[in-house]
């Protein structure tokens, strides 16, 4: 097994589905509501843990009812979670989540816990790096201290993958050498960059700019169009599995979470995609963030279905 370490959040998400996308200032119905475990770090941890590697995850929590829920549920799914403290001083971090009928969705996130994770966490993610084969950060936690992990880790000869998400346009020049592997899906690229990301041929423009301000290696996420990669020395396109999409919500997550365990297993990039969009692509066909994650048997079966990779 290899050993993954998340640093990010953990969030409660307050899930409606409805018709369609309220516009501004609109009142619409609903037809159903649930809660269930989320956050871009935590659905990341699950994501690795379900599909076979060793994960570890380090973040912050409220000392409240949803704090303890989101706990155990990471316990449960089999991710280690030493690393998280218990922040008296917040509350857990909350999505409040619209999905309509295409499964399209919006988001708003209040940080909570999430937004105190500071340098004394970074003290804890230090403890577990010696042994890691990756770590997978994005930006739900604020950004000096992701910028402080990945010097971290980048220390320890540890491969930093960053999820840069929620969109922001102005980080610290510095992160951008120590990053390995970045995945922004369309938005999250043109923010970086500066100019509208839409499709491949501008996909591949956004990842020539990021390999040209330090990045290893760019893959962009085109939702369900599929795919596109770049490193300094090849580019490609990997198509998206054709699903029937009920709720994309961690769809991302569990892409980051199926590249960083075929990675870290020693599968070739190429392959790693493929594994990260079966896992994306399985991850929309059900409600929710944590519970539609895959598993290995679920991932084996799908790509093996579909002709993609075997396991082996
Ligand atoms: O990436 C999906 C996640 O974004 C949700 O689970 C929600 O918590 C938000 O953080």
């Amino acid at each position: 097994m290899t050993k993954v370490i998340v640093f990010g959040s953990i969030n409660i998400d307050l899930v409606t589905k409805t018709p369609r996308l309220p516009v501004a200032g609109e009142t619409l119905q609903g037809y159903e509501f649930f809660t269930t475990a989320g956050g871009k770090g935590a659905n990341q941890a699950v994501a690795a843990a379900r599909l076979g590697a060793l994960t570890y995850i380090v973040g912050r929590l409220g000392d409240d009812d949803f704090g303890r829920q989101l706990l155990s549920g990471l316990k449960a799914a089999g991710v280690y979670t030493d690393g998280i403290l218990v922040d008296a001083a917040a509350n857990s971090g909350v999505a409040m989540i619209t999905v309509d009928e295409a499964g399209e969705n919006n988001i708003i996130i209040v940080a909570g816990a999430n937004g105190r994770v500071s340098q004394q966490d970074v003290e804890r993610l230090a403890v577990l790096l010696p042994g890691a084969s990756a770590l997978l950060l994005q930006f739900e936690i604020p950004i000096p201290v992701v910028l402080s992990a990945a010097q971290t880790a980048h220390k320890f000869g540890v491969m930093v993958i960053l999820d840069p998400a929620p969109a922001v346009s102005d980080i610290p020049p510095e992160l951008y050498p120590l990053i390995d592997i970045i995945t922004p899906n369309e938005i999250e690229a043109s923010q970086l960059v500066g100019f509208p990301v839409d499709g491949q041929e501008a996909a591949h423009q956004a990842s020539i700019e990021l390999l040209k301000r330090g990045v290893g290696t760019v893959i962009v996420k085109l939702g369900d169009r599929g795919v596109f990669c770049a490193t300094g020395r090849e580019t490609f396109f990997i198509p998206a599995f054709s699903v029937q999409a009920v709720d994309t919500v961690a769809a991302g997550d569990a892409f980051n979470g199926g590249l960083a365990v075929a990675l870290t297993e020693g599968r070739p990039l190429r392959e790693a995609v493929v594994w990260g969009a079966a896992a994306g692509a399985l991850a929309a066909t059900k409600s929710g963030a944590q519970p539609a994650l895959p598993d290995r048997e679920a991932l084996e079966a799908f790509l093996k279905e579909r002709g993609g990779y075997t396991t082996g």
